[in-house]
């Protein structure tokens, strides 16, 4: 993995429209400039490059993408390829891999040892110090114990300016300690100390190694907790709090269970449950995943109910079903966190919750049912796409098909028809690895929802406005094209960035990079991007109530073969319902 800032860099540095120059004639055209494509043979050009946003397109071939992608293309060299290649054209330095680079080997030697010392610095400080008695009343009034403050390695920063730099220094340069974020420069010159007056948490890798700190403070004010920042040692999605202590734990129970915070995983442990890891306040990664799949298959999460049902959180136990683990689900009372309720109830109790914990499948159903109307059809229907959505990631077949089975009695669906929309899904996610180019399809006049997402796409990139009122219009699900879906999903979920760096973030997804670079293009020219942006949101909405209306419908058709009234009078309410919702569109323009 090149690191973003990397990419980011050499992106400053670089014009696309002078790269894409040297190999292919330009010629401007407005703002933008244009050429005969060097991918497809043809006569009139339709291959555009927009300098604004720094990416390409070519409304031929359907190929497009920022710079990285052209060379990709061009050169036929895969993304690290052409990163290396633009990284020594721009004068930009990739950290080398640990292995080849002895400068690095020995800075990062360096910082694990000022980390060592810190640590031994601040726990020291916790246990034996006159001015760690409030800390360590704090810890005994939250039910912590010595030895479980001797297990973690707890600390605690004292409250002066240069405690910790004092300690430190002489014993290692000071950009070590500042890049590690145990100090910070002074304006004037000169360090102080980051962390002060916190509980220090030290956050261990595999090998027992500190990696980074995050530190508490005793009482409520703000921010809650500080962590170190991201550096050459630590990335807080490839790490677990609790991992080194756990994983032996984990090992033997063939299971592992995730928790959000410090206090929950040192509850946990304290109360002999330790097969515990935490992910820390951030969304789970596929990183993380990884690493609990090299010790077990099955996680269970354990996060408190409000955390729990976070889109961004399922988005994560989806990202852990796609590495193949099995993924439970502890529903705690609300108000509860592991551990208060560890605290309250004590370890027996949440054993039995651990036991009792639901399969992300129940749970989610649970989730969207609070969500949508299930007692309606068109609620069902929408419920089904979601779960659907989510047993195409299933990778056991018979699982897959149980739950296929559940979800439709419990719904009252046809399994068949669940399946055929699955099989969608999963021939989608196929598709989008494998395909080689394809040419867009074109607009068909009947049915101009395809045409509308793409050009919602387009405009979510524009800036934070656009991206803002579709999330409160829409969800990702009102997204038919499952390229199209996937996107929007993870724009929903992040902060805005430039199209460019999504482009990146997909490099690996060449339908991806190529649906982005299409809408982008498409959007270019609109002269009242606002307006455009109203109409396609509105046109995406009626057309997912037009197939609702056909759902209902052809399930009306199905109730009257088989006589059952109170279904029909049922579905004809739904009906009715749903053209009242339709007509507010209408009335909405
Ligand atoms: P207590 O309030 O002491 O019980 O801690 P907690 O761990 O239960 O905290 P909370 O549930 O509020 O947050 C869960 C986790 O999110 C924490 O353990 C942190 O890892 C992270 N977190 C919470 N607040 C902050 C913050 O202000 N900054 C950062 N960087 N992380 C935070
Ligand atoms: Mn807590």
């Amino acid at each position: 993995m090149i690191p973003e800032m990397v990419l980011n860099q050499i992106q400053e540095r670089l014009d696309i429209v002078e790269l894409i120059a040297d190999f292919v004639p330009l010629r401007r055209a407005g703002r933008n400039f244009k050429a005969n494509c060097p991918f497809h043979e043809e006569r009139t050009p339709s291959f555009v490059v927009n300098p604004d946003k720094q990416i390409f397109h070519c409304f031929g071939c359907g190929v497009g993408g920022n710079a990285f992608s052209f060379l990709m293309k061009f050169e036929k060299k895969d993304f690290r390829e052409v990163v290396e290649m633009l990284a020594e054209k721009t004068g930009v330095e990739i950290p080398k891999d640990k292995a080849e680079n002895p400068a690095l080997q020995k800075r990062i030697a360096q910082s694990l040892e000022a980390n060592r010392l810190a640590l031994e610095f601040y726990h020291d400080f916790l246990l034996n110090k006159k001015e760690a008695h409030a800390a360590r009343q704090y810890l005994e009034s939250r039910g912590i114990r010595e030895e479980t403050v001797r297990d973690f390695k707890i600390g605690y920063a004292p409250e002066s300016w240069d405690g910790l730099y004092l300690a430190l220094k002489g014993r290692l340069p000071e950009e070590v300690l500042e890049k590690n974020g145990l100090v910070l420069s002074k304006k004037g010159g000169g360090f102080y100390d980051r962390f002060r007056a916190r509980l220090i948490f030290p956050i261990l890798d595999a090998k027992g190694a500190c990696v980074a700190f995050g530190g508490r403070v005793l009482d409520h004010s703000l921010p809650k907790y500080l962590n170190s920042p991201e550096s050459e040692i630590y990335s807080k999605g490839r790490n677990l709090y609790g991992l080194f202590q756990a994983r032996k734990a984990i090992r033997e129970n063939d299971s592992a269970v995730i928790v959000e915070g410090y206090m929950d995983l040192v509850a946990c442990h304290q109360a002999g449950i330790v097969h515990v890891v935490a992910s820390l306040g951030t969304a789970l990664t596929e990183e993380q995943a990884r690493i609990i799949r090299r010790n077990t298959p099955n996680a269970t999460i354990l996060y408190d109910a409000d955390k729990a049902g976070e889109l961004a959180t399922l988005r994560g136990l989806e990202l852990f079903l796609e590495q193949g683990l099995e993924v439970r689900v502890v529903r705690l009372p609300d108000g509860d966190d592991p551990d208060s309720y560890v605290q309250a109830h004590g370890a027996q109790a949440l054993r039995d919750e651990l036991h009792n914990a639901k399969s992300l499948f129940e749970f989610k159903l649970d989730f969207l049912k609070t969500k949508h109307d299930s007692s309606v059809v068109e609620g069902r229907v929408r419920i089904a796409n979601e779960m659907v959505a989510l047993l195409g990631k299933v990778r056991n077949e018979i699982l897959r098909a149980a739950w296929l089975k559940e979800l439709a009695g419990h719904l009252g669906l046809s399994e068949q028809a669940l399946a055929a929309e699955m099989g969608k899904h999963r021939a989608g996610e196929r598709a989008s690895r494998f395909s080689p180019a394809i040419t867009p399809a074109p607009v068909v006049e009947s049915n101009a929802a395809p045409a509308a997402e793409k050009l919602i796409l387009g405009l979510l990139f524009e800036g934070k406005d656009f991206l803002e009122e579709a999330k409160n219009q829409a969800g990702a699900e009102d997204f038919h094209s499952p390229v199209i879906r996937k996107i929007v999903q993870r724009l929903f979920e992040s902060p805005a960035a430039s199209v460019n760096r999504w482009i990146n973030f997909f490099s690996e997804d060449a339908e991806a990079v190529k649906m982005i670079s299409l809408a982008c293009a498409e959007t270019d020219h609109a002269a009242d991007k606002k307006r455009v942006f109203s109409d396609c949101l509105l046109v995406m909405k009626r057309s997912r109530l037009k197939s609702e209306r056909e759902g209902i419908r052809s399930q009306i058709i199905r109730a009257e073969r088989e006589g059952d009234r109170n279904r029909i009078s049922q579905l004809l309410y739904d009906l009715n319902e749903l053209n009242k919702r339709e007509r507010q569109t209408h009335e909405k323009k």
